[in-house]
């Protein structure tokens, strides 16, 4: 049986690979595709999620624009990580399919309520809170929500102490951990394990389809950043990691934990207050992966894309 999933995100070139993943992969059913404003302005992410279906050969899959910005602070963007585009790399061409003309979260609404769904966030949790906060009653269709964002040890990658994703909408982050619907959470703690090598990018360059060129070309942009400033050999490779979880969860391993998100502090804004170790007594809320088996997630991800 396929399962469900509603895809969330900013593309951004790792959102893009995520995509790819799911679209390549015939044990998914990608009801829909969302775009939130996040690494890049919504006018840029819907645009993007529609490049990226066209480069699957999904001219088909239904493309709808959600939030233009966070639900209570300014929006912040990365171009810096990103590129002016949130897809610079390779040359791709304008799409030509069509943006839907409803909401995208009407259109998580409405799907959440016909049937049961999974919801892969891959970026700001704008929508999915959106969703949440104006119908309560779809939660209980929601058989998950799988999350790239937050980060414990690792720290965070916007500051010291938040991760981007929650960093942009904490405020969302918060209705979304609190919502009582099963989470998964694929943290910066995991993500920096999972990193491009010159090995991998050639892996996907020597297949020599459209997509997995592609791939390549966007992973060559998009690891630079992290590689400078990190200083290691690539860069992590953040959003498939949701998609990867459902068609191989025995590649993840965490602990069903209590995490909450700082909402108050400016100094700690969107910090991921997550209890590793069981030191409250506050109620599990989430499943939180630490580690990943990163060489099976690359061999999927080739794998898959190679079919594409
Ligand atoms: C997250 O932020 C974005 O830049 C990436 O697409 C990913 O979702 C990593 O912090
Ligand atoms: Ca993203």
């Amino acid at each position: 049986m396929t399962r469900p999933i509603i895809i969330d995100t900013d593309p951004g070139q790792d959102d893009a690979v995520a995509i790819l993943l799911a679209l390549a992969s015939p044990e998914l059913d990608v009801v829909g595709i969302t775009a939130v404003a996040g690494n890049v302005p919504l006018p840029l992410t819907e645009k993007n999620a529609r490049i990226i279906c066209e480069l699957a050969g999904r001219p088909d899959m239904k493309v709808f624009a959600g939030a233009s910005r966070p639900m209570v602070r300014d929006l912040v963007t990365a171009e810096y990580v990103h590129g002016k585009t949130g897809l610079d790399g390779p040359d791709l061409p304008e799409p030509t399919m069509p943006l839907q003309d409803q909401h995208g979260v009407d259109f998580i609404i409405e799907t959440c309520r016909r049937q049961k769904i999974t919801l892969c966030a891959l970026g700001p949790l704008t929508n999915v809170a959106l969703a949440l906060n104006r119908a309560p009653d779809i939660a209980s269709n929601i058989e998950e929500i799988v999350i790239m964002g937050g980060g414990l040890f690792e720290g965070g990658n916007t500051t010291p102490a938040a991760e981007f994703n929650i960093y942009v909408d904490p405020h969302a982050a918060d209705v979304v951990f609190r919502s009582g619907i099963p989470i998964v959470v694929m943290p910066l703690d995991l993500t920096h394990t999972a990193l491009t090598s010159r090995a991998r990018v050639e892996a996907f360059r020597a297949i020599g389809t459209g997509p997995a060129i592609a791939t390549a070309e966007l992973l060559d942009f998009f690891e630079r950043f992290d590689v400078e400033k990190y200083g290691t050999e690539g860069g992590p490779l953040h959003d498939p990691n949701v998609i990867a979880y459902l068609l191989k969860p025995e590649l993840y391993k965490g602990r069903h934990i209590n995490l909450e998100v700082e909402i108050s502090s400016e100094l700690t804004m969107g910090m991921t207050v997550a209890d590793w170790w069981g030191v409250t007594k506050r109620p599990a809320n989430c499943t939180y992966m630490r580690y990943v088996d990163d060489a099976g997630f690359f061999d999927l991800l080739i794998e898959r894309i190679g079919k594409l």
